[in-house]
């Protein structure tokens, strides 16, 4: 089949990839050049593991291949998925004036029958738009369909999530829509589950908007664990061992952060108050998440009491381990708090330090960019651990401890066991757990 996959980002690029592993002819498009021309030649704009291997793989076997040309991806496709951003507005609601562009785009390029498949994450009704800005905008009789496909895609794991999925969403309203999607995914077809558009928009908010709330859920009884002698990792086994709630998602901490939960939220409140509904709980998930932020930096304060002057390494940037990606990672907002307070900071991160330089300039008199752990926790009043990377759970301690001023961790993720680290004769401060 002839696929068309509009927009190289995180869903795209991981989308067009999977798509050809798939053993579709697929043309990815983007605007950006240079994100085309890298992934022509086999390089991933982006850090996902498996991703470069897999691009390369299907570029060389001829069925994948990459056009700045919208208008060529177009009619050269039969079916197109439309995985262009849908940005937040101020106000929460979803921007959608690219998902609008690209559909005044396949209208004006109408060469044959199309399927417009929406795969970024949409406010449910999206679909009725697409069509009718196609319908307004086609110059001849030529035929369409309009699908919903979300994606469910996690960054870290998203080449692994897309060909071992663990459902496979598709909103239709023809036949014909439906049949060329179970085609598409003859692979899994057990695990389709074929509902019309609304639902099938709307499964994909749902389902983020639930996680998000229990990350929030657990966050809230962690505060209450600080408060009592409750353990808030036991409470989340205990809670876990429980199939009805399930184990996953409910780990305490900083908070969620990245490009999907903060914006889905707010998008899903803002679609339920537009239909006069009370959507306070999902804003109550959003408050709770927004709070662990200023949570953490107390905990930091309690260690060090004055934060001015201090010297405090910072460990993991990005918003979850196992990408580079930084938006809306709780990093940014720990480090401005710091750095208002008069403190130096040394930082590192694994992979998402470039993209940190974008934010914090290399050259800033108070943050210092590190090689590692290690030259991290160089002449620190404390050490910080904002992202749980698995390097960290392995660090040395005792020689961290040798190259640290003062022996005080304050941990956001709670990747080290207490009494352990208490042993190796560090203060130490977590989330939801005995701290001092
Ligand atoms: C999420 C959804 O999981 C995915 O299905 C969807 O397609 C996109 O949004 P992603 O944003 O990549 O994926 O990350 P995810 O692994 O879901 O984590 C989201 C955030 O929640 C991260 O900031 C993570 O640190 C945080 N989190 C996750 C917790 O704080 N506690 C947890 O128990 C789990």
């Amino acid at each position: 089949m002839k696929i068309g996959v509009i927009g190289t980002g995180y869903v795209g690029l991981v989308t067009a990839v999977g798509l050809a592993d798939l053993g579709h002819q697929v043309i990815g498009t983007d605007m950006v050049k240079e994100k085309v021309d890298e992934a022509s030649r086999g390089i991933a704009h982006i850090y996902e593991p498996g991703l470069e291997e897999i691009l390369q793989k299907n570029l060389n076997q001829g069925n994948l291949s990459f056009t700045y040309k919208l208008d060529q991806a177009i009619r050269e496709s039969e079916v197109l998925f439309v995985c262009v951003n849908t940005p937040q507005r101020e106000d929460g609601s979803t921007d959608m004036c690219y998902v609008e562009g690209v559909s005044q785009q396949i209208a004006e390029n109408l060469n044959g029958y199309k399927l417009v498949v929406e795969k970024s994450t949409v406010p449910i009704q999206t679909s009725m738009w697409i069509k009718r800005t196609i319908t307004l905008n086609k110059k001849n009789s030529m035929d369409f369909d309009v699908a919903s496909n979300p994606e469910f895609l996690r960054e870290g794991s998203a080449v692994s999530d897309f060909l071992h999925p663990d459902r496979i969403i598709i909103g239709v309203e023809t036949e014909r829509a439906k049949n060329t999607l179970i085609e598409i995914y003859k692979k899994f077809e057990e695990l389709l589950l074929i509902t019309n558009i609304d639902t099938a928009e709307l499964i994909k908010h749902a389902s983020n908007s639930f996680l998000a709330m229990k990350i929030s859920f657990i966050n809230l009884l962690s505060d209450l664990c600080e408060k009592t002698d409750a353990d808030v990792e036991k409470v989340a086994q205990g809670m876990g061992l429980d199939p009805r709630i399930g184990a996953q998602f409910l780990k305490a901490g900083l908070g969620y952060g990245g490009s999907c939960f903060p914006k889905d939220i707010r998008a899903l409140t803002h679609i339920g108050e537009d239909m006069g509904l009370n959507f306070h709980l999902l804003k109550e998930v959003d408050r709770i998440n927004s709070e662990r932020i200023q949570k953490f930096v107390e905990k930091i304060k309690k260690s060090l009491w004055i934060l001015k002057g201090k010297k405090i390494g910072v460990l993991g940037l990005s918003f979850k381990p196992q990408t580079d990606d930084i938006r809306n990672a709780p990093s940014i907002e720990v480090i401005k708090e710091l750095l208002k307070e008069g403190a130096q900071l040394r930082v590192y991160d694994p992979q998402a330090m470039e993209n940190m330089k974008e934010v914090f300039p290399e050259n800033s008199p108070h943050i210092i960019y590190t090689k590692d752990s290690y030259e991290a926790a160089e002449g620190v009043n404390a050490l910080i651990f904002i992202t749980e990377w698995e390097e960290f759970a392995e660090l040395d301690l005792k020689k961290i401890r040798q190259k640290m001023v003062n022996p005080i961790i304050v941990d956001g993720r709670n990747i080290f066991e207490p009494q352990q680290i208490r042993e190796t004769g560090f203060e130490y401060y977590c989330m939801g757990r005995k701290s001092p």
